[in-house]
């Protein structure tokens, strides 16, 4: 069985929509693939809940609790890595990764980040949109290299910036592209390995 490991920070809607995905689509027979765990850096993450309730099993590594950025990265990587994972999935997953990390888990490692990359690399991206007068926004697939929000383009759905919108209205109609385009990416690197 391939196991994909979901690391989140916050809501979690991504994680949930792949776990949807693979309840719908019966990943373990099609593609002999399971969500076999979700990690969070926060305790307080929502999305724990929502993995819980799907019977996924959950994990916290704070990274409060350690002393360097390399400290909290090995104790993740060591977590992780007891998934024995085919893929690493950064989903809403808030904290920078050093060059260590993503070298240990290169070829498995993807992140969705809500701009029409290379555009708006890093965090506000649906208002850097609105302001600089953009008339499409949307989100990346991409695999993750140590160059924070780079590294080779797999999948990217556009939307309009309509008048009037604002970061949430923005960011509302992104997030559902986001749900579609990210379980069919991983779907596809499943097929493919
Ligand atoms: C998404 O917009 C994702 O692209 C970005 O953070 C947000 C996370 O949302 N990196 P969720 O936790 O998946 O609901």
């Amino acid at each position: 069985m391939k196991n994909i490991v979901i690391l989140i920070s916050g809501s979690g809607s991504n994680m949930a929509a792949i776990v949807r995905a693979a309840q719908r689509d019966n990943w373990r027979k099609t593609l002999g693939a399971q969500v076999s765990a979700v990690i969070s850096n926060r305790a307080d993450a929502g999305g724990l809940g929502l993995a819980r309730e799907a019977l996924i099993a959950t994990e916290v590594v704070d990274h409060k609790a350690y002393a360097t950025r390399e400290a909290f990265d090995s104790a993740l990587a060591d977590a992780i890595d007891r998934r024995q994972p085919s893929l690493v999935v950064l989903a809403g997953f808030m904290r920078i990764l050093t060059p260590a990390f993503v070298a240990r888990f290169e070829g498995r490692l993807v992140n969705i980040h809500p701009s029409l990359l290379p555009a708006f690399p890093g965090l506000h991206t649906h208002q850097r949109a609105i302001d600089a007068g953009c008339k499409v926004a949307g989100a990346t697939v991409h695999r993750v290299t140590a160059e924070l929000d780079h590294g080779p383009i797999l999948a990217q759905a556009a939307v309009p910036v309509l008048a009037g919108d604002t970061a949430e209205l923005l960011a509302a109609r992104v997030l559902t592209q986001e749900h579609l385009i990210y379980s069919r990416v991983i779907a596809q690197l499943l097929q493919n390995s």
